[in-house]
Order: structure tokens, then C-alpha cells, then sequence
């Protein structure tokens, strides 16, 4: 008895040490006042996006949840208002893995609120599979559905600078190869899931680099994250084998989603980063993204290739007019 009394305190000790001790972040900071302020956060209805919706309605600004399914957008918004007493947070229905509910979202978004100060395009999936616009889910989801809506709330954006545009990326980006040619489709090869979720996140940091160069001198900027190695549900889908390895791990090492929202929240709302529009944060820290995240010549071309992918571009390489004439 006093052996099995020895060998659980123990444990418990050992618990809380690797728990508790072994995952460091730093403190969050004092955030400014957000009334007046209204905010989209994309995937906001758990996760990391939860987390930083709820912040930002702490804060005092209006948030509009949009995610893909309404009871879990619903039950998120109902719980934030409780949490912190703050009646402007709202449900609206955006599904990234469909170009027409993007628009449909955008028209929706511009016809009901006045006003967009910080855009956080958080919502991300790691699983396999194609989208009814024939894309790879991953990269439609995480980087096209989010270039989409980007181009077509920007106007919003700008006539209500200063605002800011947070892009949710992942030092995933350091394995992430483009292939202009075959740009959506998935990747070959056995690894072919996290390729391509390795792809998307390379795709969201170049999408930030050549967002900030379009939009020098608006007052409106832009930065990727890499919000840290976060306990969520983000790992849903991979493949049975590997949970018994990924859940103690996620347990021991990854954070919470509240201290993995940090990054995000120290991007939208901390004063005096605007000289680093177009960079890339980590531990609420600017890091140096891998060499291909820095590369100018690949963020244009992925930017005028994802163009003609939602539409927005002819596929001869002639501008179509106005992304406001896209929106349904
Ligand atoms: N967790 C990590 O360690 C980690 C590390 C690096 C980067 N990230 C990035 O952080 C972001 C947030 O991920 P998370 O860890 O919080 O994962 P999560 O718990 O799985 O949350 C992802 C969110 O995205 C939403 N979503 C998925 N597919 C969607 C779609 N088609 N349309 C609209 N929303 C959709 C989900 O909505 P449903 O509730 O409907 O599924 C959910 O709200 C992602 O961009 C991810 O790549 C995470």
C-alpha cells in the first residue's frame, strides 16, 4: 500500500512538473481598449480562434465569429457574451472551403456592419480531401478561401484605417514547397496530407509579405503568426496510429489555446508595429520566416496565380475589374 501511495505521489510530482514547468510562455500583456472597434475572426468557434475572439470582446470590441457550422458559432458567440458581459459578439455562417460562400459571407459582412477595423483569418484544417471548387481542402480552406475574402473586404478595410489584418500561419511553412504549375491541387507522395498542410502555411506567410507591399501607404497592415504548438482540435483528423503519440505529447509540450492566441491578439491590438507590416511573429516576438517565406518573386506569383484561382483575375493574365464586383 504505502509503495502504490509512493509510486502515485510520484507521478503526480513528475505530472506537474512536465506539465506545468516544461511549457513556457510569456505573460500576456495589457491590451488597449477595443470599443468602437469591430473585428472578424475567422474559425472562432474553438481553438485558438475562440480564444482570440473572446480577448478581443474583453477588450470591448464588436466580433463577428464567422465559422462554418452555426450551433458551434452560435454556442461559441452565447458563451463569449457570458464570459465577458460584452453583447456585440456574433455568429456568422462562412464555409473557406466554398469560393461562393465567401462571397456570400463578404456580401452579407458589408451589408450589415459599418465598419471592419481587424480581420484575424484563423480558421485552418489539417485534413485531406477536395473542396465543390475542386481545390485541395487544406489549401482552399487555410490560404484561398482567406486571399478571397482578404481582397474582398479590403475596401472596408482601408476606409476604416487604421486597421490591421492578422494572418494565422505555422512554422509548418518551413517544409511547405509551391508548385505554381499544379498551385491546389494536392500534392503527390505518401506524406501528401502534411504536404500540403506545410504548403498552405508557406502560402499564408507570402501572402502576408506581398499583402503589406499592396498596401503601403493605406494604414492598413498585415502580419503572419505562428501562434506556437497549441492543444486544440486541429489534429482531429490525422490518422489513428498517430494519436497515441500526438495526444501525451500535445498534453506535455503544447500550450493552451488561450496562450496560443497571444501572438495573434499582440499583432491586431500592440501599438507601433506598423513598420513591420508584411512580417512574421512568433511568441509575440518578430522571427525570420524560412528562406522560401522571404521570397518576393514567389509571394507575387502565388498572389496573381491565387487571383485567377477565386476569379478575381483573368486566366490570360488581364485584371478583372473590381473585387466588389465579385461579390454576389
Ligand atoms: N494548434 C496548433 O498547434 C497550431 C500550430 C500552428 C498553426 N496553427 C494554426 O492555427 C489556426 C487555428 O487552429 P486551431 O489549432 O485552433 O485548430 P482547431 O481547434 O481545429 O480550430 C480550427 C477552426 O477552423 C475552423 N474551420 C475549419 N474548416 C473550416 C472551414 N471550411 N470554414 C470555416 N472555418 C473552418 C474550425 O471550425 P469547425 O469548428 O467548424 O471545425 C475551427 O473553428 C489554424 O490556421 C492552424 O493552422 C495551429
Amino acid at each position: 500500500m504505502a509503495w502504490a501511495l509512493l509510486g502515485f505521489g510520484l507521478f503526480l510530482a513528475l505530472y506537474t512538473l512536465l506539465r506545468h514547468g516544461l511549457r513556457r510562455t510569456p505573460p500576456p500583456r495589457a491590451r488597449p481598449a477595443l470599443h468602437g472597434r469591430t473585428a472578424i475572426v475567422t474559425g472562432g468557434s474553438g481553438g485558438i480562434g475562440a480564444a482570440t475572439a473572446l480577448e478581443l470582446a474583453r477588450c470591448g470590441a464588436r466580433v463577428i465569429l464567422a465559422t462554418r457550422s452555426a450551433l458551434r458559432g452560435e454556442a461559441a458567440a452565447c458563451r463569449i457574451r457570458t464570459e465577458t458581459g460584452n453583447p456585440e459578439v456574433q455568429f456568422m455562417q462562412l464555409d473557406l472551403s466554398s469560393l461562393k460562400s465567401v462571397r456570400a459571407f463578404a456580401s452579407t459582412f458589408l451589408r450589415q456592419e459599418p465598419h471592419l477595423h481587424l480581420l484575424i483569418n484563423n480558421a485552418g484544417v489539417s485534413a485531406g480531401g477536395m473542396t465543390e471548387d475542386g481545390f485541395s481542402l487544406p489549401f482552399q480552406v487555410n490560404h484561398l478561401g482567406h486571399f478571397l475574402l482578404t481582397q474582398l473586404l479590403l475596401e472596408r478595410l482601408q476606409s476604416c484605417a487604421p486597421s490591421r489584418i492578422v494572418i494565422v500561419a505555422s512554422s509548418a511553412h518551413c517544409a511547405g514547397r509551391l508548385r505554381l504549375g499544379a498551385l491546389g491541387r494536392p500534392p503527390p507522395g505518401l506524406w501528401s496530407t502534411f504536404q500540403d498542410y506545410c504548403d498552405s502555411k508557406l502560402a499564408n506567410v507570402l501572402h502576408a509579405r506581398e499583402l503589406a507591399t499592396r498596401l503601403q501607404g493605406t494604414q492598413v497592415t498585415c502580419y503572419a503568426v505562428h501562434p506556437g504548438f497549441v492543444n486544440t482540435e486541429l489534429f482531429r483528423h490525422a490518422p489513428l496510429w498517430l494519436k497515441p503519440f500526438l495526444i501525451p505529447l500535445a498534453w506535455l509540450f503544447f500550450c493552451d489555446a488561450a496562450e496560443g492566441a497571444r501572438t495573434s491578439l499582440h499583432c491586431a491590438t500592440y501599438e507601433g508595429l506598423e513598420c513591420f507590416s508584411g512580417r512574421y511573429f512568433t511568441d509575440c516576438h518578430l522571427q525570420e520566416p524560412w528562406p522560401p517565406a522571404r521570397d518576393d518573386r514567389l509571394a507575387l506569383a502565388l498572389w496573381e496565380a491565387s487571383e485567377r484561382l477565386v476569379g478575381l483575375r483573368e486566366p490570360e493574365g488581364n485584371p478583372s475589374p473590381d473585387p466588389a464586383a465579385v461579390v454576389q
